[in-house]
């Protein structure tokens, strides 16, 4: 194929190999390189980096009524994409003020279900617009080469002529005379950003705090009543004996992290008794009450061995000894059973003192009560 040198200081003809040298930087001192105009580098740079372009089809004339187009299309796009961003930033965001009758524990509630699909649907359309801007852009308003180029090391001419590429590269993108798509891509990009960085909020401040499912429905005062619904009082129970036994509030039976254990201690495990630290009070006499959702993955904990004083949960063979706080003493349980503080009311019937103090259930990233 016959070729044309046009690096300065070749004599330019046909087939003309330019000057030998052992490398660009030889070649073109600094001087040389800063007098030469962003066009020349541009040109030269691709010599250099033996690109060879087959073909080029420029871009639509600056002003024309297919330039105005495609801009009014990328515009929009770029546009639409960040009022999705904002959309997504008032659901995530305002949802407490945005969405009636929010609230976390109505799982059944219409707009509590439709929280994680809108931010889905919002963010969605939002990356989608952005994708589909930077296509009709690339499509429609940057001239179109096909070229082949070689990979090689790089040196300082190569940093050189690859800013004057970049830099040729903003200039032939349009962008600093297209201020519709600028203004676009930055409402876009400002949207998009926080859309993108605000969930990440969640990892400086727990997102859950304040969310009832993290709680039960035991709180100061509620009485702990069986599947029937009858209340309990001490001397109910025989020395022993263990009792599943729900909070007294409509559906309290029916809800699966509020199961408890109501354990009446024997003489002999009393005295063995060693509560977990700073929960000494939360036995009422011989009567302590364990959750009854086990620490390892939720399994109710089903099983009690009043000889040995161990709670034994099928599904993976964990025990907890009652007797040490129900600290797990065998299987793949890492936590104690959570203690429901309990006493009675003035009526004699056993109370909660308050809802569990930890998580139910199974492991938390934190095991503090949110
Ligand atoms: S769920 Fe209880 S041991 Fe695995």
């Amino acid at each position: 194929m016959t070729t044309h040198d046009t690096r300065p200081g070749s004599s330019g003809g046909a087939d003309t190999p330019g000057p030998l040298h052992s490398g660009p930087d030889e070649d073109y001192t600094p001087e040389q390189l800063a007098s030469m105009s962003r066009e020349d580098l541009d040109r030269l740079g691709a010599r250099y980096d033996g690109v060879e372009i087959l073909h080029v089809d420029p871009a639509p004339e600056p002003g024309s009524r297919l330039e105005r187009r495609a801009v009014r299309q990328v515009g929009l796009a770029f546009t639409l994409a960040g009022v999705f961003a904002f959309l997504f930033l008032v659901v995530y965001a305002g949802s407490g003020w945005f969405l009636p009758d929010w609230n976390w524990a109505q799982a059944g509630t219409t707009w509590s279900a439709l929280f994680t699909p809108l931010l889905g649907l919002f963010m969605g359309l939002s990356l989608t617009m952005v994708g589909v801007g930077l296509v009709l852009y690339t499509k429609k308003l940057l001239p179109h080469e096909t070229a082949v180029q070689d990979k090689h090391d790089g040196s300082h001419f190569d940093r050189v002529t690859t800013g004057a590429t970049l830099v040729g590269g903003y200039h032939n993108s349009g962008l600093p005379r297209r201020k519709l798509i600028t203004r676009s891509l930055g409402f876009m990009g400002a949207g998009v950003g926080i859309m993108l960085l605000a969930p990440l909020g969640g990892l400086i401040k727990n997102p859950n705090t304040g969310n009832p499912l993290g709680r039960t429905s035991w709180a100061e005062g509620v009485r702990l009543v069986r599947d029937d619904g009858s209340p309990i009082r001490p001397g109910d129970q025989e020395p022993g004996s263990l009792e599943k036994v729900f909070p007294a509030v409509p559906g309290g039976n029916l809800q699966s992290d509020a199961g408890t254990m109501l354990i009446r201690l024997r003489p002999e495990q009393v005295e063995m008794d060693r509560p977990r630290e700073g929960q000494a009070d939360f036995a009422y006499g011989d009567y302590v009450a364990y959750s009854l959702i086990c620490t390892h993955a939720g399994c109710p904990v089903a099983l009690y061995e009043q000889e040995t004083s161990r709670l034994l949960c099928p599904c993976h063979q964990s025990q907890f000894d009652v007797t040490q706080g129900a600290k797990p003493v065998f299987g793949p349980a890492t936590r104690s059973l959570p203690q429901l503080p309990i006493t009675v009311d003035d009526e004699g019937f056993f109370v909660a003192r308050s809802d569990y103090i930890e998580a139910v259930g199974p492991t938390y990233w934190n095991r503090e009560r949110i």
